[in-house]
Parts: structure tokens; sequence; C-alpha cells
């Protein structure tokens, strides 16, 4: 079954929106399987963004993500890749539709309130950065 890679970003645990960007995902029928809140250490963060490594923003992102707790999760189900993506709108906030998860809770393109997996093999190895196999209750 499919399955993705969710962080509620800093900016949005900061806010108060956890729960309720937890439950746009969940309203798209994907299911929540894991959970849980952690301060992203510098040494997973570059590994999660490695493919943004020579970017200009890494730096800016890297410690974004690092600045303060996030909820890290994974959905599961059917089209789960396609499902939160749609939810969350588009990266930039300044380009989201209305009614996603960015245009109501994301300040800009880097504090923008969630993440999550562009392709189910990229889902795969973000999901292995942040949850033992174990913690993934699917059921
Ligand atoms: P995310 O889905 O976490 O994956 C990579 C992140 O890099 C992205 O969300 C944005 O927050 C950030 N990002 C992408 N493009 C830019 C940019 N041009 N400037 C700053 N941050 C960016």
């Amino acid at each position: 079954m499919e399955r993705t890679l969710v962080l509620v970003k800093p900016d949005a645990v900061a806010k108060g929106c956890s729960g309720a960007i937890l439950a746009r995902l969940e309203a798209t029928g994907a299911k929540l399987v894991a959970a849980k809140m952690l301060q992203i250490p510098r040494a997973l963060a570059e590994k999660h963004y490695e493919a943004h490594r020579a970017k200009p923003f890494f730096a800016g992102v890297v410690g974004f993500i690092t600045s303060g707790p996030v909820v890290a999760a994974v959905f599961e189900g059917e089209g789960a890749v396609a499902k939160v993506r749609k939810a969350m709108g588009a990266t930039n906030p300044a380009n989201a539709e209305p009614g996603t998860i960015r245009r109501d809770f994301a300040e800009s393109i880097e504090r923008n309130a969630v993440h999550g997996s562009d392709s189910p093999e990229s889902a795969a190895i973000e999901i292995s950065l942040y949850f033992k196999p174990e913690e993934i209750i699917s059921r």
C-alpha cells in the first residue's frame, strides 16, 4: 500500500495548527498510520534535504526545519502521495489554491507549514529516516 511522509513544520506547530493540518490530511481519505513530535537534528535534516544540497536555499531550509519541533506522520492508502500533495497546495503559498493547507496556514516558500513526499520512492526513503518499521501501525 502506498505511503507518504508528512512533516508539520515548525511555523505551523508554533501557531498551534498541527491538529488542523492533520485533520485536513485525514479528510483526503489517506489513513494516518504513524505520528510523533520531534526536534530534528541537523544531520537528519541534511539527509532529508540531500537532493537540494546544491540549491541556494539549502542552508535556509535546514536551518528552518531544525528551528523548533515538528510533527512527523505517515499517511497510507491508494494514491496517498498525490492526495497529500493536493491537500497541501503549491510549495509557495502565494501560488497555492484557495482551501489548501499552504494557502491557509503558510507564511512563505520557506515557512510553508507542511512537507509531503514527492513520490512513493522518496516517501520510502523519507519514512525510513523518521520511523522504525514497528512505529507504523497499519491495520
Ligand atoms: P519541502 O516540501 O519541505 O521541500 C523542500 C523545501 O525547500 C520546500 O518545501 C520549501 O520550503 C523549500 N524551498 C523550495 N524552493 C525554495 C526557494 N526558492 N526558496 C526557499 N525555500 C525553498
